[in-house]
């Protein structure tokens, strides 16, 4: 059914963008760490995005999306008051919360978004909530009013120095863990590298640590194997078993080739598509 998009806002123009949906289906049942599944127009192909947001009462989700091929490119061309053609959801198993003290939610670039809704749900279930954020630079922080609105702590890096401390998102983490022997958990959601970055940084330290996995999707729903993970050894579905696991047991390469196995023919894509619509490749 198609799903009209009521606000649409370039968080970085021209690269990451958020899209407030009527979607009051989806937006009644979703739980922090659900995605969504979603097709541009009616000859689009179908993918994930997690939900960074959602409001019962209003009937609306929030999405967050970077512009990386071809759909991600059709979706941001769409303005508020255009629809899109399906937005199935809510998905996956939805984040295991329980009040148990100090969580820390780590997030990177694009990741922030997506683990917003899980900071939001540990909040809201009583945890203190420590939200550690790193970007490569300033402009590429995304979500950091709407974390210090509920996180009595948000730790800031910057690869370039340019806002809070100049580092990686896992050199924030390691002070925080050092100087706090009672976190109970670590949530890690961003690039591949930096959630295996995480899961090594957190290993010392024997605090359990929940990875939010990006894996490539095409049904979304446990049937054309896609997203198949391993974990310790053994196969799961990121659609239907995740897309949250224990960090732990994912085997992050795989992972990454995986994710990397058709980047040339989505940039050919891509290119084709940006060449029909008479932009600039
Ligand atoms: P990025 O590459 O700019 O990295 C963002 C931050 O992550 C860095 O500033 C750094 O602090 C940290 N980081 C990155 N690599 C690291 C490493 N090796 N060790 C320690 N810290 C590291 O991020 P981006 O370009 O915004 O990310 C885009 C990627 O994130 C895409 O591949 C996208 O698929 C993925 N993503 C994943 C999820 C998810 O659910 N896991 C959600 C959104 C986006
Ligand atoms: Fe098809 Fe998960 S996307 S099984």
């Amino acid at each position: 059914m198609p799903t009209k998009i009521i606000r649409k806002e370039e968080l970085i123009p021209g690269r990451t963008s958020l899209m407030l949906l009527d979607a009051p289906h989806v937006a009644a049942a979703a739980r922090p760490g659900n995605f969504v599944m979603l097709r541009v127009d009616e000859k689009g192909e179908r993918f994930p995005l997690t939900i960074a947001d959602a409001d019962p009462a209003a009937g609306a989700i929030s999405i967050v999306f970077l512009v990386m091929g071809k759909s991600t490119d059709a979706l941001n061309r769409l303005r508020a008051g255009d629809s899109i053609a399906d937005v199935c959801g809510p998905l996956g198993r939805a984040t295991h919360i329980e009040k148990t003290g100090t969580v820390i939610c780590t997030g990177g670039g694009t990741g922030i978004a997506a683990m917003h809704h899980i900071a939001k749900g540990h909040h809201q279930a009583g945890n203190h909530v420590v939200a550690a954020i790193g970007a490569r630079s300033e402009n590429l922080l995304l979500f950091r009013r709407e974390l210090e609105s509920f996180c009595p702590e948000v730790l800031v890096s910057t690869d370039d120095g340019s806002a809070g401390r100049k580092g990686l998102v896992t050199e924030l983490l390691k002070d925080r863990l050092s100087g706090d022997p009672s976190v109970r958990e670590v949530v890690a959601v961003g690039p591949v590298p930096m959630m295996k970055a995480v899961v090594a940084t957190v290993k010392p330290f024997k605090t359990p640590v929940t990875v939010s996995l990006n894996a490539m999707m095409v049904d979304g729903m446990g049937m054309c194997g896609a997203c198949r993970v391993s974990l310790d050894g053994e196969t799961r579905f990121t659609c239907v078993d995740g897309p949250e696991f224990d960090g732990n047991l994912v085997d992050f390469d795989e992972l990454q080739q995986r994710l990397a196995a058709f980047k040339s023919q989505e940039k050919i894509s891509h290119d084709l598509y940006r060449e029909q619509c008479g932009c600039a490749v």
